[in-house]
């Protein structure tokens, strides 16, 4: 069986209030539509055709990267006039999927059963029962419970409001009968509309059953209209992905103040303390731990590492056993080998460091390469811009770097070196000798008095 997914998403969205379309607002750091693409992706569908409105084109623009293909629907006529424009890039599928691009959790295993389910009738539907139904197609049934149609809120009779099982808009249909019936379904409704469920009673007139299928929790079909609906499914996205973390064997301290915007993978043992920001592909090894107030972004830590309260740490490896922060910023193409300390109010980037360094306080370490063991003092710079060009600094093993000190790239500090501190370094410090660099050399005068107030007479 072939399927193809059509992803209805040329609603106007006003009621976001939002210069940005509706379905681009990103749910933990993606696009909502994003979620829906990926999710029917993991059903290996033969096509996925997004259906985009006028003035969609930002859509079509900022989901480039995504393997789909697109159907312009001009003027927004209904669910079922939607899906019409998708069926002539569906000529080659046997099935067709239909799935909103603003009810973003849905879960492919739920799609899975959905399709299975639908395997013999042809034809099936997620349903769900609300409490508080208002707003939504009602399932209607006959006396041996088959479904017979869907009637909408707005066309609906008193007694039909009454009705709790409601339509999640989710469908799975044979693509011929879907052709077929779609050119029949009429807007003879109360919104003038050609609704998609109205090939119900066709399909039921011909004697097909309709298969219904519940999904696991009523979030995976709640739809986004608006910023509090996103923010409640943002948080809860959150929550299920808080929860396959600590499924996975990371303890959170509070799983509702961690942010995943992206993938995390971790070993045993992780904990992760309150207001953490994971974002982009994040590693963490056995045993890491996150203190608070960390934001990681594109980060692999190697095992047994802790990164202390308030870093910021983007496009860096980090070796095993590191220490990181408080307070540092550690920026791309930062790489630590094992046992690097990288202290408070220290900056690197584009830095290779090898493993036992130490960079403790209040530095900046760009684009150097750094042997092992070697000591780094408070307040040393490397000076790595001419104002026109980046250079290099080359630290080697052992080498010991006393405090304020400037290193003036290009410029190699030779295994074992030793800085005074102060010292401004323009030229080649030796191996294992001494080199400083100072104005004057310290002096005391003898006979100076440190000045003093006078007593006033009151
Ligand atoms: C639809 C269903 C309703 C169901 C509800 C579930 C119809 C007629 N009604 O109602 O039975 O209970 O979803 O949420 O199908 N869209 C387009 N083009 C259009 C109209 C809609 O692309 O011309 C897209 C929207 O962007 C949205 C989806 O289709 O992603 C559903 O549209 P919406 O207006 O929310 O449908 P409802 O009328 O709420
Ligand atoms: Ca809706």
């Amino acid at each position: 069986m072939k399927t193809g997914v059509v992803i209805l998403a040329a609603g106007q969205g006003t009621r976001m209030k939002s210069a940005l379309p509706k379905v681009l607002h990103p749910l933990a750091g993606k696009p909502m539509l994003q979620h829906v693409i990926e999710t029917a992706q993991r059903l290996d569908p033969e096509t996925i055709v997004v259906v985009y409105g006028h003035g969609g084109e930002l859509v079509r623009e900022r989901m480039q990267e995504c393997d789909v293909e697109w159907a312009l629907q001009a003027e927004q006529l209904g669910t079922g006039h939607a899906v019409q424009q998708a069926m002539p890039l569906l000529r080659e599928v046997d099935q067709v999927l239909v799935l909103y691009g603003d009810v973003p959790l849905i879960r492919a295993s739920t799609l899975e059963r959905l399709v299975e389910a639908s395997a013999e009738t042809r034809m099936g539907m997620l349903t769900v029962e609300l409490e508080e139904p208002t707003g939504y197609g009602r399932i209607i049934r006959d006396e041996y419970e088959r479904i017979i149609r869907v009637v909408e809120q707005k066309d609906a009779s008193a007694e039909e409001l009454h009705i709790h099982e409601i339509n999640a808009g989710i469908m799975l249909i044979g693509r011929e009968e879907l052709g077929q019936w779609l050119a029949e379904v009429r807007n003879d409704n109360a919104q003038n509309e050609y609704y998609l469920p109205d090939i119900i009673p066709m399909a039921v007139g011909e004697g097909h059953v309709i298969a219904s299928v519940h999904p696991d929790d009523l979030y995976e079909v709640e739809g986004i209209n608006d910023r509090v609906q996103l923010s409640r499914l943002e948080r809860v996205y959150q929550s299920r992905q808080a929860e396959s973390l600590m499924r996975a064997g990371a303890t959170l301290i509070d799983p509702a103040r961690l942010d995943i915007r992206g993938s995390v993978s971790v070993g045993q043992d992780v904990v992760i303390e309150p207001n953490v920001i994971l974002e982009g592909n994040v590693e963490l090894g056995d045993g890491v731990h996150v203190g608070a107030n960390n934001v990681l972004r594109d980060v692999v830590v190697g095992s047994g590492c802790r990164i202390l309260e308030n870093c910021v740490i983007e496009q860096a490896i980090i070796g095993q056993a590191c220490q990181i922060g408080p307070f540092a910023r550690v920026r791309p193409g930062t790489e630590l080998a094992e046992r690097v300390r990288i202290g408070n109010f220290v900056e690197t980037k584009n830095a290779q460091i090898a493993e036992g360094s130490k960079v403790n306080h209040l530095s900046y370490i760009g684009d150097t390469t750094m042997g092992r063991d070697v000591n780094v003092g408070a307040g040393t710079i490397t000076c790595n811009y001419d104002g026109a060009y980046k250079h290099r600094t080359l630290i080697g093993d052992n080498a010991f770097i006393g405090s304020n000190t400037q290193i003036v790239a290009p410029v190699t500090i030779e295994a074992g070196a030793t800085i005074g501190a102060g010292s401004t370094i323009t030229k080649t410090a030796p191996a294992g000798k001494l080199t400083l660099c100072r104005t004057t050399r310290q002096t005391t005068i003898a006979n100076w008095v440190r000045p003093t107030k006078k007593r006033e007479n009151h």
